[in-house]
C-alpha cells in the first residue's frame, strides 16, 4: 500500500492509503494481467494475443484458446506485476473475470485467480466481462481527470461476442445495470470477421476492414437495414428487448454479393496470396484489393455502423441518457467513434470510449471494475467457478 494525497491534492494533509488490484482476464482468446490502483490508475496493462493461433481458422477455436491460456497466464502476471514495481505480496486484492465468455477459457484465468488468493491469502473478486467493458470507458475517463459522469447511462458493449445496450445507474456500492437491447444473432464483431473472412481479408475482420474502408465508396452497395420486429425470428417474447440488433443478415447479403458479383475467384487467390505472408499488415491487403472489394467493404461499414448508431441514440433519447459509453473491440472502429461523435453531439449527448488499448479485452478494466467491490467487501468465496452465459444486472 502507498499513501498518497486523499482527493489527490499534494498540499492536503490528509492521506488514505492506495489500495492496487491485479486483474486477470482470459474469457476469449486473450491472456491478461493488469495491476490498477483505486480504480483510477493504470500502473500496468499486459496482453498477450492468440492471433497468430486462430488465423488460420478465421475465428477463435476454444480448445486452442484454453491451451494458449494455460501456457502464458504465468508470465502475463508476471510481466504485469513488473511492470507495475508490485510483487504478489504488495497487491491489495486479485480479481477474475467470472463470464460470460469460453468456459474452458474462462477456467484457466479463475483457477489460477483462486490459487493466488489462497496462497497470498488476498481476497478475490470476481467480474463480469461486459462491466469491465463498461468500466474501460471510466478508467480512460478518470486516468485524463474527468470524475464527473451524469446518470442514467446508457453503455453500448460491442465485440466479438457481444452487442449489447446497458442502461446503468450509480448506487452506494457499485453500479446496476438493465439490459434493454442486444443482438438477435450474431455480434457486431462476429460480423466483421466472418465478412472478412469470406472476402479473404484475415483474421481478425475489424481492424482490417476499418482500414479498407478508408479506400472504397461507403455508398456503393446498399445493403436494407436489419428489421426487427417483436416476434420475429422465434425470440420468446419474454426474451425481446426494444432496441435489438441483428447482423448475420448483413453476413449473407455479402456472401450473396460475392455469388452474383462472380468474385470467387479473386477472392481465392488472395486467400492464397495472404496465406504466405505470416502476418500481413492492412497495406499488404490493400495492394490485394479491387475497386469493387473496397467498395463492398466501405458498404458493409457504413450499414453497421449506421444500425449501431441509430439504435443507441434512439434507445438513449427515449430513456432520457444523460451520458454514452461505447466500448468493446468494435468500439476502436474509426468510423463507429466519428459518428457516435457527431450525432451524440448534434442530439445534446456525452460520448466517451475508451483509448483503443483498452477498447479490446484487457485485465485493467477488469481490476478498474473490482475496485467498488473491494470498497464493498464483496469477496468471492472458494465455490464459483465459470459462467460462460453470465448475466450483467
Ligand atoms: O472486446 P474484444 O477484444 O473481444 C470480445 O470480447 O469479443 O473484441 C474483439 C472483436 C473482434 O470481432 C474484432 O474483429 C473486433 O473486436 N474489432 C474491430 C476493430 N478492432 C477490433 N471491429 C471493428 N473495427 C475495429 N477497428
Ligand atoms: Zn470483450
Amino acid at each position: 500500500m502507498l499513501l498518497r494525497p486523499f482527493n489527490g491534492k499534494s498540499n492536503n494533509i490528509r492521506y488514505m492509503s492506495e489500495s492496487y488490484i491485479l486483474g486477470i482476464e482470459s474469457s476469449c482468446d486473450e491472456t491478461a494481467a493488469a495491476v490498477v490502483g483505486d480504480g483510477e490508475h493504470l500502473l500496468s496493462n499486459v496482453v498477450s494475443s492468440q492471433i497468430a493461433t486462430h488465423q488460420p481458422y478465421g475465428g477463435v477455436v476454444p480448445e486452442l484458446a484454453s491451451r494458449e491460456h494455460l501456457r502464458a497466464i504465468v508470465p502475463v502476471v508476471r510481466q504485469a506485476l513488473a511492470e507495475a514495481g508490485k510483487t504478489y505480496e504488495s497487491i491489495d486484492a486479485i480479481a477474475v473475470t467470472q463470464g460470460p465468455g469460453l468456459a474452458g477459457a474462462l477456467l484457466v484465468g479463475i483457477s489460477y485467480a483462486k490459487a493466488l488468493a489462497f496462497a497470498l491469502e488476498k481476497p478475490l473478486i470476481t467480474v463480469n466481462h461486459l462491466e469491465g467493458h463498461i468500466h474501460a470507458v471510466l478508467l480512460e475517463e478518470k486516468q485524463k481527470g474527468n470524475f464527473q459522469i451524469d446518470f442514467p447511462l446508457l453503455a453500448l458493449v460491442v465485440s466479438g461476442g457481444h452487442t449489447h445496450l446497458f442502461l446503468a445507474q450509480q448506487r452506494e456500492h457499485g453500479w446496476t445495470y438493465k439490459n434493454i437491447g442486444r443482438t438477435r444473432d450474431d455480434a457486431a464483431g462476429e460480423a466483421y470477421d466472418k465478412v472478412a473472412k469470406l472476402l479473404g481479408l484475415g483474421y481478425p475482420g475489424g481492424p482490417v476492414i476499418d482500414a479498407l474502408a478508408l479506400h472504397g465508396n461507403p455508398k456503393a452497395v446498399k445493403f436494407v437495414p436489419s428489421q426487427i420486429k417483436h416476434g420475429n425470428r422465434g425470440t420468446p417474447k419474454a426474451e425481446q428487448t426494444p432496441y435489438d440488433f441483428s447482423f448475420s443478415g448483413i453476413k449473407t447479403a455479402v456472401l450473396r454479393y460475392v455469388e452474383l458479383e462472380g468474385m470467387r475467384e479473386s477472392v481465392m487467390a488472395r486467400q492464397q496470396a495472404l496465406a504466405g505472408t505470416g502476418k500481413p499488415s492492412a497495406a499488404d491487403v490493400l495492394a490485394l484489393c479491387d475497386k469493387r472489394t473496397l467498395d463492398l467493404v466501405a458498404s458493409f461499414q457504413r450499414a453497421v455502423v449506421e444500425d449501431l448508431v441509430g439504435k443507441t441514440l434512439r434507445a438513449a433519447q427515449e430513456r432520457d441518457a444523460r451520458t454514452l459509453f461505447v466500448t468493446g473491440g468494435v468500439a476502436a472502429n474509426r468510423e463507429l467513434r466519428e459518428t457516435f461523435a457527431l450525432q451524440a453531439a448534434e442530439a445534446g449527448l456525452a460520448v466517451f470510449f475508451p483509448s483503443r488499448k483498452l477498447s479490446t479485452d484487457n485485465a485493467a478494466m477488469i481490476a478498474a471494475a473490482a475496485f467498488p467491490k473491494l470498497r464493498a467487501k464483496d469477496f468471492a468465496g472458494a465455490d464459483f467457478s465459470a459462467e460462460a452465459s453470465l448475466a450483467l444486472r
